[in-house]
């Protein structure tokens, strides 16, 4: 038996191993870059192979997020006299899709009867908020937008950050979101803002956009694992299904009055019955609704996402509320095996592995060592 090209052949699976795995990991990065559109509105492309995802992050005059696909070719003419400014697509037939996400307001309402439901409330007694936002920090890949409600010195306000990523992970903290190179996360964060209510609870108002005839829907998915967000065994997704093409706005039902954030300061985000009667959604100047306007072919829902459980001692047990979520193209990332089943699952595939490797690694050795021997014998007799 030729022991040699053995050792070659074991040698060359090792190599398009590594190569398997490491070209796996480079599968579907985007080059980031970010620039301004104008007043408080930041403009970040995300270059990939065969497409680019153009986001718009606009604060004025109402907080709202545009996503535009384009083919490579694709640019994005920006009229920042405007505000919002003024985009078109260019060449037009460069375009693919687009999506937007519009935070109409953001509620406070008094939860008197401890129902942590919004709907319960006449909403001529709530108390909204503008989510008209200045930018306060722009990087290559994320921006933060924040308005300040402080009347003495304490800080007191209201912020939404987004980031878009290069490539595919799980976020660190919790409730550990997968991203993906075609989806953003954001963070909204209600910072100390003074309650009116000794029993207030907030809530989102938001609408999706969708270009083409897109269909709507909320769908809950129970996941089978809560190792990376313990006690939540759900994932919304805010899907929209139009022609060709999907886009979704994913989060967990869970949000936080306090940090660090743990299962110990974590409560429940409820999400209502989705609105799809066009007369009765909100129009506003936001970005992502005039672009639509202009260009047409598109569809809307509105929905409410209230923060909050029965019995959890309401805002002003901390006067914090913070929440995340992620939107993209495609389907949803869907929750796979934790890494504690993958580990498992490993130890049972890893030795066989590992004897494979130090087996051939051995033999290999032992095979050059035996090549020497006869020289060795030579010297010694
Ligand atoms: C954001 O808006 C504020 C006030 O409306 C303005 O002073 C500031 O220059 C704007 N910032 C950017 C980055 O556009
Ligand atoms: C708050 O907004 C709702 C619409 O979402 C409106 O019906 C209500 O009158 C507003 N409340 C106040 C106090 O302005
Ligand atoms: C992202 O989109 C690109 C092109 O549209 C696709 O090739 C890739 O598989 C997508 N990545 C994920 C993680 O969905
Ligand atoms: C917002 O308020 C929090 C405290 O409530 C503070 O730590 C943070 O610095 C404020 N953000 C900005 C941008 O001022
Ligand atoms: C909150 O609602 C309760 C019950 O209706 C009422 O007694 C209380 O005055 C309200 N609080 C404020 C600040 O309006
Ligand atoms: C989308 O909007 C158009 C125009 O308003 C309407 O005719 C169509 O039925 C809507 N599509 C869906 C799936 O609701
Ligand atoms: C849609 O909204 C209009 C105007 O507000 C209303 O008259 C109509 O009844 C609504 N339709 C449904 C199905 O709720
Ligand atoms: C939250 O704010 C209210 C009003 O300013 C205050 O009465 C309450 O003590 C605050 N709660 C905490 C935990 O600081």
């Amino acid at each position: 038996m030729d022991l040699s090209f053995n050792c070659r052949l074991f040698a060359f699976i090792l190599i398009a191993l590594a190569i398997f795995a490491a070209d796996d990991s480079k599968w579907n990065k985007r080059k980031l870059t970010t620039v301004s559109c104008g007043n408080n509105c930041s403009y970040i492309k995300a270059e990939g192979q065969s497409d680019i995802l153009h986001y718009l992050f606009s604060g004025k005059p109402a907080m709202s997020i545009l996503s535009i696909k384009t083919d490579t070719n694709g640019k994005l003419l920006i009229n920042t006299k405007f505000s919002p400014p003024q985009i078109k697509v260019d060449p037009d037939k460069s375009f693919l899709y687009a999506f937007g996400i519009v935070f109409d307001k953001l509620i406070e309402y008094n939860d008197s009867k401890n129902t942590a439901n919004i709907e319960k409330y006449d909403p001529a007694e709530w108390k909204n908020y503008s989510t008209a936002m200045e930018i306060v920090s722009n990087k290559q890949d994320s921006v933060v937008f924040f308005k300040s409600y402080s009347t003495d010195n304490v800080p007191r306000n209201i912020t939404f950050s987004f980031w878009n990523f290069a490539d595919n992970s799980r976020q660190d903290i919790l409730p550990h979101l997968i991203v993906t190179s075609n989806s953003s996360l954001m963070n909204l964060v209600i910072n100390n803002v003074k309650p009116s209510f000794s029993t207030s609870r907030f809530a989102l108002a938001a609408t999706y956009i969708s270009h083409g005839n897109s269909r709507f829907s909320i769908k809950s998915e129970k996941s089978l694992d809560d190792e990376y967000s313990p006690g939540t065994f759900e994932v919304a997704n805010w899907l929209a299904v139009s022609n060709n093409h999907n886009s979704f706005w994913q989060w967990k039902p869970v949000s936080y009055f306090g940090t660090p954030r743990s299962t110990m300061t974590s409560t429940y985000v409820k999400s209502y019955k989705l609105n799809t009667n066009f007369s009765r959604l909100p129009e506003n100047p936001s970005l992502a609704y005039s672009f639509f306007t202009e260009m047409g072919d598109y569809n809307m829902s509105s929905n409410i996402l209230s923060f909050g459980l029965t019995d959890d001692k309401f805002y002003d047990r901390n006067n914090y509320t913070a929440w995340s979520a992620t939107f993209g193209y495609g389907i949803p990332p869907a929750e796979t095996v934790s890494t504690l089943a993958i580990a498992i699952i490993s130890v049972g595939l890893g030795i066989p592995a590992l004897l494979f490797v130090g087996g051939g690694i051995y033999l290999c050795l032992k095979r050059r060592r035996n090549d020497y021997e006869p020289v060795f014998g030579t010297i010694s007799s």
